[in-house]
């Protein structure tokens, strides 16, 4: 809907159940329906305008996640959406073609609430096209993957396993649905993975043993595309992969087993040991591979140029040895300046780091250069205990000392146990 040069969007948050797994329902949430959410779309320039009603019987917020907005429109708990009341943010879409999500962050529930299902994509388009597959459902897929728990030997919900990362269920969906098949009419497939997971990792590869093309990471395209055989996920991170379909028969994207730094122990219990499909794909009978893109369209990474520097550590559900308050400011930043941060996890448990507001890039891990999922825009970067980050983050022109941003794990039930903390632009 385009009114007066906006675009507008109307979410409504509702409740119900549905049915994820054959002949097992689920008490979900969800925008627009009682689970997920639908994919707004909007292009570099535009001027976006969303009418966010509550209709659960709770409060809830709904958060960017990825993108540059004013603290006032970022959805955080500081924006709390009374249950029966609409909040209406707006803002200009000023950043570089992205796949980026929304999601609810109300303070202390947000693993309760994303979990329940509440999670939708939010593309970005540039006004130049990538040269990417970019025909949505058919050639361009997004994926948001998920985890639920089934009863053992039942047919009903069941609770998650708590573990050092967080609550994880037994059962993995994908865009609400349990063992999705696609059958691609095309050779080349784009796909847009989301874990929306509270904290399950995923470890993506192809069961062909075929590598794939990382194109683009939480923030924007890379310059190139990167061939990898295997890609780690941490819990609100995205990537867009290519792959190409083999003729006539099937493949499986699937999760395979994988090290999050922690004891085997702790490994095991946080599912790290675990195979899942995520996405059956049936090749079409027909078609020639296409070529694959030796440039992408990409901006510029960052200098880090005003010379101030930040050190966060993360302890079990801290920050700096801090939990939560939303009345202390942590931080304090000049609008458009661009900081390194450096964030050590001094925590025998795997985290990763979510800055609100912006988009970094990955300077350094373990003080060299960093691994290749983590060579473009993120928003949000895992970290294994003992291991440390180093960010350079352009901070944007959005001054507002009276409204904090977040920065925080994304492994939901830490974020909720309160690792999380605030800062402000001034
Ligand atoms: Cu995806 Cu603070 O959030
Ligand atoms: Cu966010
Ligand atoms: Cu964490």
């Amino acid at each position: 809907e385009m009114l007066d040069g906006e675009r507008v969007f109307r979410l409504s948050a509702q409740a119900g159940e549905t049915e994820l797994v054959p002949g097992v329902s689920f008490a979900t949430m969800g925008f627009n329906g009682t689970h997920l959410g639908p994919t707004l779309r909007a292009t570099r320039g535009d001027k976006v305008r969303v009418h966010v009603r509550n209709e659960l019987a709770v409060a809830t917020t709904a958060h960017w996640h990825g993108m540059k907005v004013p603290a006032s429109q970022d959805g955080t708990a500081h924006q709390a959406i009374a249950k029966g009341t609409t909040w209406s943010p707006s803002w200009t879409v000023e950043q570089d073609a992205a796949t980026l999500w929304y999601h609810p962050h109300p303070h202390g529930q947000t693993e309760l609430q994303v979990g329940s299902g509440m999670a939708g994509l939010f593309l970005i388009d540039d006004k130049e096209p990538s040269g990417l597959p970019s025909d949505y459902g058919v050639d361009d897929i997004p994926l948001i993957i998920q985890d639920v728990t089934v009863q053992s030997g039942g047919q009903r919900e069941g609770t998650p396993t708590v573990t050092p990362i967080g609550r994880i269920g037994n059962t993995v969906i994908v865009n609400g649905t349990h063992e999705p098949h696609f059958v691609a009419t095309t050779r080349q497939l784009r796909l847009r993975v989301l874990n929306a997971s509270a904290a399950r990792c995923y470890n993506l590869e192809l069961s062909t043993g075929e590598d794939f093309h990382l194109v683009g990471t939480d923030g924007g395209l890379l310059s190139a595309p990167a061939a990898m055989s295997t890609l780690l996920l941490s819990p609100a991170e995205r990537a867009e992969i290519l792959l190409t379909v083999p003729q006539d028969a099937e493949v499986v994207l699937r999760s395979v087993p994988h090290d999050l730094g922690m004891t085997k122990g702790d490994n095991m219990t946080s599912g790290a040991e675990d195979t899942f499909g995520i996405l059956r794909i049936t090749g079409s009978k027909t078609g020639t591979e296409p070529p694959l893109p030796t440039a992408l369209p990409s901006a510029n990474h960052p200098e880090a140029v005003s010379g101030v520097e930040r050190h966060f550590m993360l302890g079990d559900t801290t920050i700096n040895g801090k939990s939560m308050d939303m009345s202390r400011i942590d931080t304090v930043v000049k609008a458009s300046s661009t900081e390194l941060w450096t964030v050590e996890n001094t925590s025998k448990r795997a985290h990763n780091f979510h800055i609100h507001g912006t988009q970094f890039i990955v300077a350094a891990e373990n003080g060299g250069p960093p691994a290749p999922r983590n060579q473009g825009w993120k928003d949000t970067v895992f970290i294994e205990p003992g291991a440390s980050v180093q960010l350079t983050v352009p901070f944007s022109e959005f001054a507002d000392p009276a409204t904090p941003y977040m920065y925080h794990c994304h492994m939901l039930w830490h974020e909720d146990q309160g690792m999380m903390a605030q800062y402000v632009l001034t």
